[in-house]
């Protein structure tokens, strides 16, 4: 058959709406699914309910160390767990939100996690993994290397929608909070976040769901056969 198989990294900072993109590129392509950022946010869970300060890194490092996470690889359902427990809704909370970035800077957390991520993506394949550090990091030899962008102001528009805020107060602090993150996870000293140079960007601004899957899907299929 034609059918794709290999790897899609799916890069690009939050808001892009990678995650439904991955989500849907994985189903058309019938691929398996990694939510890496996911594993992080379990990550954080952990911390959160050890007790222990997200910027405190050594202690980080010791829960997480101690801590079991379990991702599904399905790309229709969300399974996320920590130490047997579900916490597939808890990990999209303000609190994990606020925290994560601080945990996933730490490096053994980052190590740790990576080594997970290669072992999940070995099992499969045809698989679509979306992150940060998937093309420059976790699998410098992927099939296809994709950069998801967004102007801010367009990803602040589009987590409001997602969150039911409607203010122009509540968006514009939204557009804060995007670029804080931005900043801490673009420079953070370990796997910062920045496009592979064999990536191919696409800019979502002005492109709808299906306009972005359409793309993506496209440039992996155009990869069948040519390897
Ligand atoms: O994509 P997300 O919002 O669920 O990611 C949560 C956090 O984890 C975000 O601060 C960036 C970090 N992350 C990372 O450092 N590396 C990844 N591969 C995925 C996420």
């Amino acid at each position: 058959s034609a059918g794709f198989t290999g790897q899609v990294a799916l890069d690009g900072p939050s808001g892009t709406g990678k995650s439904s993109v991955a989500r849907a590129v994985a189903s058309r392509l019938g691929a398996a699914y990694l939510d890496t950022g996911a594993m992080y946010r379990a990550a954080t869970v952990a911390v959160l309910d050890a007790g222990v300060d997200p910027e405190d890194a050594e202690a980080v490092a010791a829960v997480v160390a101690a801590a079991r996470i379990e991702v599904g690889t399905a790309a229709d359902t969300e399974l996320v767990e920590v130490d047997g427990v579900d916490v597939a809704v808890r990990i999209r909370g303000a609190e994990v939100t606020r925290a994560v970035s601080a945990v996933s800077a730490v490096p053994s957390v980052r190590r740790r996690l990576v080594d997970q991520q290669r072992a999940l993506v070995s099992a499969a394949d045809a698989v679509v993994v979306e992150g940060r550090d998937i093309g420059t990091v976790v699998l410098p030899d992927a099939t296809l290397k994709v950069y998801l962008t967004a102007a801010p102001e367009a990803r602040a528009q589009r987590r409001a929608a997602q969150l039911g805020l409607t203010t122009p107060q509540e968006i514009a602090e939204l557009a804060a909070d995007l670029r804080r993150r931005d900043e801490y996870d673009s420079s953070r000293a370990d796997s910062p976040l920045r496009p592979a140079e064999d990536a191919v960007v696409v800019d979502s601004t002005h492109l709808d769901r299906e306009g972005v899957v359409d793309r993506v899907v496209e440039l992996a299929l155009s990869t069948v056969g040519a390897g």
